[in-house]
């Protein structure tokens, strides 16, 4: 065999520098996969570790086109590559997993709801406003308060608003972008939020990971447990197959979170869906069997897939959101030395307030116990020391 034959391990694109990417290059490490990063700076937080990087403009189709030239398969860590230049890639004959055609579902608010209902999956009632009267009709007919949220661009809550009467219905056309659009919703008044994540390969093989129950602080995920406390084996059941038919409907390739409302009689609805690894899956690198990482690898490779299930009867996630603690390091010694079962994964990000910066993981059969270690360690990471 000459030497342009040799064997030579899979390359992964991943597209976007952030912690997803950072923790999906963790897991390619043990794979012996390798991965090429394309990144909006050189120091983000993937580009520390990765040691094939790109920067550059992920909205620019030259420089994809050219960062894809050497991979295998092209993933994400955020949804914001435009359709278009995806389409292209793959027409091309370049593997784009998720593809184009399904992640637009998760690019677009407007396109997801009409696909989803069109298929018959639980939705709040939602309208598309084409101005602030629209929003104020849909308001009265419904009753107030009611959601409105942008199309496409938002993550993180920015893009989502809680309008408790026609007099706030101005607020979401105020600095709509181009080809953004204004999707109104019914107000959910959930009794908790479930995200339900399954991972589907090329060839339609699938699993789905237990069912989470995460908790939101302005618009940001704080804490998930898993699996969703007081969840009947139904219910879970249910909403894992609700997961994985949208799925196969959708053809997503990867990892597909279903983030869910459940409502105070027990049924749920969608709230939208993300086709990468998500924050309420990152209790699967230390608590289950295959980590979302390495599932989301193995499926964009078309490996089979991993087993899903959790290691430990309850299994809880803290975000480390910035606060008044910067020196994240030192109170590492505080944490470690209380606690020799936590799990912490920093994302090299330098801290300001409110942004992601980390998590931990505890896990064990006391489910009190376990969410009592997660809070305090995750709380003193944020500078809270009474926490
Ligand atoms: N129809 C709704 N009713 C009640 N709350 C909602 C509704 N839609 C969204 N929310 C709340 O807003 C949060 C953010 O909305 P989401 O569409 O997931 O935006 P983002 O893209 O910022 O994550 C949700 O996690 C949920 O707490
Ligand atoms: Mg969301």
């Amino acid at each position: 065999m000459s030497d342009s034959d040799a064997v030579r391990p899979f390359v992964v694109g991943i597209i976007g520098g952030g912690q997803l990417a950072r923790m999906m290059h963790q897991a390619a490490i043990g794979l012996g996969v390798r991965t090429r990063l394309l990144a909006e700076g050189c120091d983000v937080s993937a580009a520390q570790v990765v040691a094939d990087v790109t920067v550059g403009d992920y909205t620019d189709p030259a420089t994809v086109t050219a960062f894809a030239a050497g991979c295998d398969v092209i993933t994400f860590d955020h949804e914001h590559v435009p359709a278009a230049i995806l389409r292209e890639l793959e027409a091309s004959g370049k593997a784009v997993r998720p593809g184009p055609a399904a992640l637009v579902h998760a690019q677009d608010k407007v396109l997801m709801r009409e696909r989803l209902s069109a298929f018959g999956a639980p939705c709040p009632v939602f309208r598309v406003v084409p101005d602030e009267a629209a929003l104020v009709a849909f308001g009265d007919e419904q009753g107030w308060p009611v959601i409105a949220k942008t199309s496409r661009g938002g993550y993180d809550g920015k893009g989502v608003w809680k309008l408790d009467g026609p007099e706030q219905a101005a607020e979401p056309f105020a600095r709509l972008g181009e080809g953004v659009q204004v999707l109104a919703e019914e107000h959910v008044d959930f009794a908790r939020e479930l995200s339900a994540l399954v991972v589907r390969s090329p060839s339609g093989q699938a699993v789905a990971y237990p069912v989470s129950e995460s908790v939101q602080r302005d618009g940001v995920c704080v804490e998930t447990t898993t699996p969703a406390p007081g969840l009947t084996e139904e219910q879970a059941t249910s909403a894992q197959h609700l997961a994985l038919a949208i799925a196969a409907e959708l053809e997503v390739v990867g990892l597909l979170a279903v983030e869910l409302m459940q409502r105070r009689d027990g049924s749920v609805v969608v709230n939208e869906l993300a086709m990468r690894p998500h924050n309420t899956g990152h209790w699967s690198i230390d608590g289950a069997h295959t980590s979302q990482f390495e599932n989301h690898l193995r499926a964009v490779l078309d490996l089979p897939l991993g087993d899903p299930v959790a290691r430990q009867p309850w299994t809880v996630m803290g975000n480390v959101l910035g606060g008044t603690e910067e020196d994240l390091p030192s109170a590492l010694l505080h944490c470690f030395a209380r606690d020799r079962r936590l799990r912490v994964h920093l994302y090299g990000k330098e801290v300001k307030p409110g942004r992601k910066v980390g998590h931990v993981t505890t896990f064990g059969s006391d489910l009190d116990d376990v969410r009592r270690r997660a809070r305090h360690a995750a709380g003193y990471l944020r500078g809270d020391h009474d926490a």
